[in-house]
């Protein structure tokens, strides 16, 4: 997507490899919306510890750059001894894999460069095909996220209310996004309409990353509240609610989405608003039999007790060093501890439909239509 920085305007993408230093290149995604930088990380490790570290976040975005660290763990090891190359390729597939235990698309895309890797007979064309199956998955992404704008776009009428929750943006693939793909469609295609982001916390990706993406694509929109959504549903303020996932069980129809879906899907059934989650095939997880088997990401406590923001006080008359600094500020009692639980899982019930690149489907036709949606037995 484009980014205006300082009044250039660049193209970007969120995950790129960069072949000539073996390393990927990230959006610093903790920075924004303050700063807008690309840092490059030199070796698996850095890559794994990039996303756990969340400098590169969202579903789509964290397959990729699992897929381009493997690649990258590949092409890193030296020598022509297949079975010692296998066992180093396990140990940094176990290493990105363990970086966030969510989302399904890093198990997706790695296992989609492990199968490529096979046909290659040597060491060298197993490195080669690792990258180019890495590349092919993010191109795909991409085409997938294409996909989703042309099918959800007819779901947003002239003039439509709209609440998103958390980033499912281009940030959170390797452009354009799911939850935003529908909305860039409908832009394109001359519609007018509003968006409502919750903020999101603990981290606030919706106030930070949505805001800022939709800012950048000059979409109308007012962040809320994360408590704020039950009222404007109730007034009559939102007509329509995208969201996106982290891991859709093909089977059930069941949702992992960030920490707070749930609660709106509810809230989404009891005022009749039709309520669509957009994902990738890479999100689909066809083996799981139950949402309860999702590994649900515990983080730290610290992100419920406070938060990171810049200093910023443009009234003030007194010069202040610290101005524009990034900062976290403890918000909670000194004394007290925090739970926090990363994503929550909303059942097929609350769901009207899930915006695939191949249609829009019921959750639990997911099943029925398994071999349009990319499953292998
Ligand atoms: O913790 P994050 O920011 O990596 O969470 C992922 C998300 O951004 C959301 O859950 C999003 O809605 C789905 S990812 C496309």
């Amino acid at each position: 997507m484009n980014v205006t920085v300082r009044g250039r305007t660049r193209q970007y993408r969120t995950v790129a490899f960069d072949p000539t230093r073996n390393a990927v290149r990230l959006i610093e995604q903790r920075l924004l919306p303050h700063e807008f930088k690309i840092v490059a990380t030199k070796n698996f490790r850095e890559t794994a510890g990039a996303i756990h570290d969340m400098v590169v976040r969202g579903a789509g975005a964290i397959g990729a750059t699992a897929a381009y660290g493997l690649a990258q763990g590949a092409l890193a090891f030296r020598g022509h001894d297949l079975r010692k190359f296998h066992r180093h390729i396990e140990a940094v597939y176990r290493i990105l894999k363990a970086a966030r235990p969510t989302a399904v698309d890093p198990v997706n895309a790695m296992n989609g460069v492990r199968a490529a890797m096979r046909a290659g007979e040597t060491v060298e064309e197993q490195q080669r095909l690792a990258l180019a199956a890495a590349g092919e998955f993010a191109g795909e992404d991409v085409a997938h996220c294409e996909a989703i704008g042309r099918h959800g776009a007819k779901l947003i009428r002239h003039g439509a209310k709209i609440l998103t929750h958390c980033n499912a943006g281009w940030l959170a693939f390797v452009d354009v996004g799911t939850a935003t793909a529908p909305m860039y469609a409908a832009q394109a295609q001359g519609k007018k309409f509003h968006v409502f982001c919750d903020e999101t916390r603990p981290r606030s990706q919706g106030a930070t990353l949505t805001a800022w993406e939709l800012a950048q694509q000059k979409i109308p929109h007012q962040i809320i509240a994360d408590n704020a959504a039950g009222h404007l549903m109730q007034r009559g303020e939102i007509d329509l609610v995208i969201v996106g996932s982290d891991r859709t069980l093909g089977r059930t129809g069941e949702v992992a989405n960030k920490i707070g879906t749930y609660t709106k899907a509810v809230l989404a059934k009891r005022h009749g608003i039709p309520f669509y989650v957009a994902i990738p095939l890479s999100t689909i997880d066809w083996q799981l039999k139950s949402g309860f088997g999702i590994p649900i990401e515990e983080r730290h406590e610290s992100e419920v007790l406070g938060a990171w923001g810049v200093i910023s006080n443009p009234q003030s008359a007194i010069r202040n060093p610290q101005l524009g600094r990034r900062t976290y500020v403890r918000v909670a009692n000194p004394t007290s501890g925090a739970r926090n639980p990363g994503f929550d899982v909303t059942p097929p019930e609350l769901i009207t439909g899930i915006i695939t690149p191949v249609g829009i489907f019921t959750p639990r036709a997911l099943w029925r239509q398994r071999q349009r949606l990319g499953y292998v037995d």
